[in-house]
């Protein structure tokens, strides 16, 4: 019996055209990542390449479920889509397309020579239109940080892994599943539970990340960092960034009360305008003159 599949899980996928016929699913041993529940291999499917998410132990079914179910129900060009599932050596495996330039951690941290503030900002609009659109049809992804936004062969960012992702009514709260430390908002790190906007929360560290290009407070043991960001209010350092106004946005989206972050429709307003005065050869420029009170 495949890890937690039940007969009914099993009938329901297949019945919902979700399972794959594993004698398709091709899975190679080069492992393209890693995280906190499952590894990714290359492989291929009905002759194109593929990622396949297998998850490391039972534990994780639930987890599986709750991804699968939500995302394909999504339809972004900023979130990454499902091909579907398979049964693979009796265990199941996500069936999901290949993101030829891998995660934005590596990217930010590893390219040769570093990403300019060019793609940089078409990548955090990619990002926020992608968590628009999910906070738009009432998803909270719960997790969102680098190595959840994949890069396809354009270099265009996907949103991924939906396994700590939860449907929420507007303006309600629900009980979190924890993510990750350094990118975790004050409410989840206190009461465990949150909203939307927890998500712009960890935007904030992410966007903080991808600008400035450091890892966010660098050294030291996370779970530590997060209890300094929620009850000292601790934040990573800002240093670098070229724009006012973006630097004035990353701190409105960590703000430590929930209240006070903007929506994601705003934050997306925003960074769509510094997004074409950037595209205008002009980067930064208006946004320094706003900033200086000179007007624009
Ligand atoms: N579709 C994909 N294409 C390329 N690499 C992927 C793909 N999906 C995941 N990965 C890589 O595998 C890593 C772990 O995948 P993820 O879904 O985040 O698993 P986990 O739930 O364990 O965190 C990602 O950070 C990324 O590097
Ligand atoms: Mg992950």
């Amino acid at each position: 019996m495949a890890q937690g599949s039940g007969e009914k899980l099993r009938r329901k996928w297949k019945e919902d055209g979700l399972l794959l016929d594993d004698e398709w699913v091709e899975v190679t041993e080069e492992l393209l990542g890693s995280g906190g529940s499952a590894e990714v291999f290359r492989g291929r499917f009905d002759g194109e390449d593929i990622a396949v998410k297998r998850y490391l132990n039972d534990k994780h079914v639930e987890s599986m479920q709750r991804e699968v179910e939500l995302m394909i129900s999504l339809k972004h060009p900023n979130v990454l889509t499902i091909h579907g599932v398979a049964i693979v050596d009796d265990k199941y495996h996500v069936i999901l397309p290949l993101s030829a330039n891998g995660n934005l951690s590596t990217f930010i941290h590893g390219s040769q020579p570093p990403p300019d503030e060019k793609q940089k900002m078409r990548i955090a609009q990619g990002i926020c239109e992608g968590l628009s659109y999910l906070h738009s049809h009432g998803v909270v992804h719960g997790d969102l940080k680098p190595e959840n936004i994949l890069l396809d062969e354009n270099y265009n960012p996907c949103i991924s892994d939906f396994g700590l992702s939860q449907k929420v009514r507007p303006g309600s709260n629900v009980s979190a599943r924890k993510g990750t430390y350094r990118y975790m908002a004050p409410e989840i790190v206190k009461q465990g539970a949150y909203s939307r906007k927890a998500d712009v929360y960890s935007l904030g560290v992410l966007l903080c990340e991808l600008f400035t290009g450091r890892v966010p407070y660098g050294e030291g043991n996370s779970r530590r960092l997060a209890m300094a960001a929620s009850y000292k209010t601790l934040r990573p350092n800002l240093h670098g960034i070229g724009s006012p106004v973006m630097v004035a946005l990353i701190e409105e989206c960590w703000n430590s009360d929930p209240a006070r972050r903007p929506t994601m429709k705003a934050v997306l307003k925003d960074v769509k305008k510094l997004g074409s005065e950037n595209q205008k050869g002009r980067p930064w420029m208006s946004s320094f003159l706003r900033s200086a009170k000179v007007g624009v």
